[in-house]
């Protein structure tokens, strides 16, 4: 799928900002983390998020620079979860979020994924994934275990998707 020339083009985002969406490599792990850090999501190996495959993310590039990261875990055969998805806030509005999701659920889709789950705790976030890719809440809410993300918010809201 990452091989199809969609992802491999530079495409313009809002007529700003050439974006390209590809697979990280180890050079690129400080700079997600300091993408991860500002949503404060960036306490990897802890309760909340205890591993972040590089594997299993993609990224978003613009002049060079990582701008953007999207992670996600196969839990089976049809099924997978989101993990992490962040934009550098001096990129946000600009539809490079937008980019992030479609990449990863069009990677999971190709991967036979039928159902993929989501966990957000932004009540702004929450619309988005149902208003623009079709989520619906399951009605779960997860306890965090630690801080992670919004300092205001103790839970997850858990979304789900038919791919
Ligand atoms: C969620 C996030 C990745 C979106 O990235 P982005 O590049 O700005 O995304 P897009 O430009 O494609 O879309 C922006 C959408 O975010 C929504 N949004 C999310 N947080 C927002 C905020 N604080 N203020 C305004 N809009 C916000 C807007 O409604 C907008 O939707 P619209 O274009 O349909 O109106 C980015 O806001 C972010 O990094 N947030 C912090 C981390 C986070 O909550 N990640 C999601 C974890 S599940």
């Amino acid at each position: 799928m990452i091989s199809d020339p969609w992802y491999q083009w530079a495409f313009r985002v809002m007529g700003k900002q050439a974006v390209q969406i590809r697979r990280p490599g180890k050079e690129d792990w400080e700079r997600i983390l300091e993408i991860l850090e500002t949503a404060n999501f960036h306490h990897i190996g802890g309760r909340e998020m205890p591993a972040f495959p590089l594997s299993d993310c993609f990224v978003a590039v613009a002049d060079g620079r990582v701008i953007g990261v999207a992670g996600y875990r196969i839990l089976d055969d049809t099924t997978a979860k989101t993990t992490l998805l962040a934009v550098d806030p001096e990129h946000r509005r600009d539809a490079v979020g937008a980019a992030l999701q479609t990449a990863r659920q069009d990677f999971l889709r190709g991967r036979g994924i039928k159902t993929l789950y989501t966990n957000a705790d932004d009540e702004r976030v929450i619309d988005w994934y149902i208003r623009r890719f079709g989520y619906r809440p399951t009605g779960k809410r997860i306890a965090k275990v630690e801080p992670f993300g919004r300092a205001d918010k103790s839970e997850w809201i858990n979304l789900k998707v038919t791919l």
